[in-house]
């Protein structure tokens, strides 16, 4: 089934009726749960681009995927490119168990699982070696999760889980920073983030600091993400 905003709305509210849904989403067969994120047709987009990214560039042989939540990014890749090696990852146990059975449910075979047991963003990637990154990070800030006003335009916020849509800081940025300290220890080759198009243009100027860093937009030309191109003269 297509992923549409409609749908995806059916299913946190399916979800907070009875605790969980299956079905297929884009191909993708899916178990979700209270603890898991509902896959946003954004994600979809993401995940295309980083097709392209990785038809154009031979020499990426393993691909992460942190904050996987169901694992839809990184099952959606594996699948196209069988040949690759995924790493997938996520804070909690909890999720990482529903993201493997969804994994194994679409004949993945080449995502490997790793719990992030620190609060820093891509802490769990520090001694692996990445060629690209795939993220889809939380990026409501604490802030802006206690105005009424905010919820009010954005009731099904209250219905997803706050660890996948919460940053743990003020601005709703420390994933961002988090991926930034890491990218000159792991030196990924590119890394492609989904982003809230309002806090779009200060991440692309502090990403700016560890590589080339490109907005680009979604198939409505609304931009969404900040895709970091290592440059080629840094160690
Ligand atoms: C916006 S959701 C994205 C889920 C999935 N990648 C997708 O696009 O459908 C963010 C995910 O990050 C996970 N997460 C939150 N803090 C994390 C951390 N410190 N390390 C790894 N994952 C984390 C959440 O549990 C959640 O699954």
């Amino acid at each position: 089934m297509r992923l549409t905003n409609d749908l995806r709305e059916k299913i946190i509210g399916e979800i907070d009726k009875n605790y969980e849904y299956e079905g297929e989403i884009e191909g993708i067969k899916l178990h979700l749960n209270e603890h898991t994120y509902v896959p946003h047709p954004t994600t979809v987009e993401l995940i295309q681009i980083a097709s392209g990214i990785i038809k154009r560039n031979s020499d990426i042989k393993t691909v992460a995927d942190p904050g996987t939540g169901s694992g839809f990014i990184a099952i959606s890749l594996a699948k196209k490119f069988p040949d690759i090696k995924f790493l997938a990852s996520d804070y909690s146990t909890k999720i990482l168990k529903i993201a493997q059975l969804n994994a194994v449910e679409n004949n993945c075979l080449n995502i490997k699982f790793v719990r992030n047991h620190h609060s820093s963003w891509l802490h769990e990637f520090s001694a692996s070696k990445v060629d690209f990154f795939v993220i889809n990070p939380p990026y409501i800030s604490r802030i802006l999760y206690k105005k009424d006003s905010f919820i009010k335009e954005n009731p099904l916020i209250l219905k997803e889980p706050k660890q996948a849509i919460v940053t743990s800081d003020n601005y709703g940025l420390k994933p961002i920073e988090d991926i930034i300290k890491h990218i000159p220890i792991i030196k990924p080759k590119f890394v492609l983030i989904q982003c809230n198009n309002d806090n779009l243009y200060l991440i692309k100027k502090i990403t700016g600091k560890v590589g080339n860093s490109t907005i680009l937009t979604n198939s409505q030309g609304v931009p969404r993400f900040i895709l970091i191109e290592r440059r080629s003269n840094e160690i």
